[in-house]
């Protein structure tokens, strides 16, 4: 099951933003760690320049980013990461994959990558840096982004990088456009975002999309009421929002769950919820998420699903 299950009485149009409390986690470590730290790093090491991209001059918040980062996975995860500090000295155990990284922090070259592209091989989540009056992406690690890549959206602002959605959205945008404007030191938030997708590929970067694209054509014949549930998976993105209190960016961290669409539905409860939820999303938005062609067939298994 899910750990995270966005879909209440109907589509919701507002920004779904929740305080991060102290007691919440910033950093999730699953039982999938190691499998997705081994695929961002392959990735990584395949295309660095696609996955991995920043403007000049971030290097300050970048070190922020990393300080937050490690900070707060050796806080909830104690067994599994230990930070020593001792003045700018630090050294970086992490226990699960048995490695021990030394470095001056503060100081680029005593790590192997940029500190944002070091920190971000540490952990699951997308690692994205924005920055400045507009909001705008300057920096980011993104090996698991959902129909869009760095190459797209670096340098541009808040409002630009959410063009495509705009139109359908706008009251939702607006208010995402202030909150990041204001958002305060201290005070962090998160949200959850859905789709439905016919591969459990993490990585659905942009270059993935026309073989995505043809993998729905050539599965749409076979999207039938009574197997349908057997050839989705809910894909759920938990999305925090921090303000850095030295550089003013804002760090976006975006974890990356999914799960056989037949494996929710087992749960009656759950079954209605998706349906409640992916009948009133507006027509404009399924298009968006590429649901259009398959959703009749996909109410029709979740209503039956809903009623054991
Ligand atoms: C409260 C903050 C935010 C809200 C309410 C929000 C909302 C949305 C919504 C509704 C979508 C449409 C797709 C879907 O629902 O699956 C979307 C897409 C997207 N969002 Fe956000 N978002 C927020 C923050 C951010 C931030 C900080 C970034 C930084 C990079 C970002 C990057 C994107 C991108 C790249 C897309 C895909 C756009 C495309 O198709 O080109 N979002 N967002």
């Amino acid at each position: 099951m899910l750990p995270y299950f966005p879909f209440g009485q109907q589509f919701n149009d507002k920004m779904g933003t929740y305080p991060l409390l102290e007691s919440d986690r910033l950093i999730d470590v699953d039982e999938q760690y190691p499998n997705q730290i081994a695929l961002k790093r392959q990735q990584l090491s395949d295309l660095p320049a696609y996955y991995y991209q920043t403007l000049p001059d971030y290097e300050t918040a970048q070190w922020e980013v990393l300080e937050l980062v490690l900070e707060n996975i050796a806080r909830f995860f104690p067994d599994s990461f230990t930070l020593h500090r001792q003045d700018n000295q630090w050294i970086w155990q992490n226990h699960i994959l048995n490695e021990e990284t030394a470095f001056t922090f503060g100081d680029t070259q005593t790590l192997p990558n940029d500190p944002l592209d070091w920190v971000g091989r540490q952990v699951q989540e997308d690692l994205i840096l924005l920055s400045g009056d507009d909001v705008r992406l300057v920096a980011g690690q993104l090996c698991f982004g959902n129909d869009w890549c760095l190459d797209e959206k670096l340098g541009l602002p808040f409002w630009q990088i959410h063009a495509p959605i705009v139109s359908i959205v706008e009251p939702m945008m607006r208010a995402a456009q202030t909150l990041m404007e204001r958002l305060p030191v201290g005070r962090p938030v998160w949200r959850l975002n859905w789709s439905v997708k016919v591969s459990d590929q993490l990585d659905m970067t942009s270059r993935h999309i026309p073989t995505m694209h043809q993998l729905l054509t050539d599965h749409l014949p076979s999207l039938i009421p009574d197997t349908i549930g057997d050839q989705l998976y809910v894909r759920v993105e938990r999305q925090t929002l921090t303000r850095l209190p030295g550089s003013g960016a804002i760090l976006f961290g975006i974890h990356t769950y999914q799960n056989l669409l037949a494996n929710e539905a087992i749960d009656p409860e759950r079954a209605a919820r998706m349906a409640q939820v992916f009948s009133t999303t507006p027509s404009a938005m399924l298009a968006y998420k590429s649901m259009t062609h398959f959703l009749p067939a996909l109410l029709e298994y979740l209503h039956a699903k809903s009623h054991r």
